[in-house]
């Protein structure tokens, strides 16, 4: 009776689907361990939601806008590694001058950003993709939104998390949400910022809110 028991238990766990479930399960526990030592804000609950979109979705194109460290490309670009599909765009300009644009001298993010090294920072991102092997299902353009935008094809999955001032939260969203397929997804990260407030109302026009991570401070949306 016992033998039964286990053999039915054993039968069970070979199944495909339970093997292909606990896979993504050890995937969001080897970026968990690792977020810490990451250069980045990526959170465990923002990671998770982001794996399971990708999962869900299949996507061709995820791009993200703003990548520092690749706190948040990690699980993305492990999620299409694990799918074995797509890749996902990290523009970065990575220099201090672009980080600083439209923010007051004085501003508490002016002074952040026009001291943190971003030489550092780059490459350790590069590090990041060799030591996962994740390069190949990742496009590094190092340069602003605005120069990558004619680089970048349909997108499925969008993540705008770039330079949050109101002039760039905008430009981001009027340049980008275009280019969003009907039914993709975008997220948009530092929700709660005064400066992406207009981004955020542009965001509405044309999506839906479907659901929101970190205390509401991130949020995706679906274009309709
Ligand atoms: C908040 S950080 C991104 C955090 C990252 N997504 C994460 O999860 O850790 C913002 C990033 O936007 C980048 N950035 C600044 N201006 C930009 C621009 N015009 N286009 C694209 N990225 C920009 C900065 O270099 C910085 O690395």
């Amino acid at each position: 009776m016992k033998a039964c028991k286990f053999l039915w238990l054993a039968i069970f766990l070979l199944q495909p689907q339970f093997a292909k479930a606990n896979e993504i399960d050890v995937i969001k526990k080897t970026i968990t361990q690792q977020l810490p030592s990451v250069e980045g804000w990526c959170s465990e609950e923002k990671s998770n939601a982001m794996i399971d979109l990708i999962v869900d979705v299949e996507p061709e194109v995820c791009v993200e806008i703003g990548v520092f460290g690749g706190a948040s490309i990690l699980p993305t670009a492990m999620a299409l590694k694990y799918l074995d599909k797509g890749v996902v765009y990290a523009i970065d300009p990575w220099a201090n001058v672009e980080c600083t644009k439209n923010y007051e001298e004085g501003d508490a993010n002016h002074s952040w950003w026009s001291e943190v090294n971003l030489e550092y920072i780059y490459n350790s991102f590069i590090w990041l993709l060799k030591n996962n092997h994740i390069e190949d299902y990742c496009v590094v353009l190092q340069e602003t939104s605005a120069s990558a935008s004619p680089k970048i094809p349909e997108i499925d999955i969008l993540h705008i998390d770039g330079n949050h001032s109101e002039e760039c939260s905008v430009f981001d969203v009027t340049t980008y949400l275009p280019k969003v397929k009907s039914g993709g997804y975008i997220w948009m990260d530092d929700f709660d910022w005064r400066t992406t407030g207009r981004a955020i109302e542009l965001l509405r026009e044309e999506c839906d809110e479907i659901i929101a991570v970190d205390n509401g401070n991130c949020v995706l949306f679906q274009k309709r």
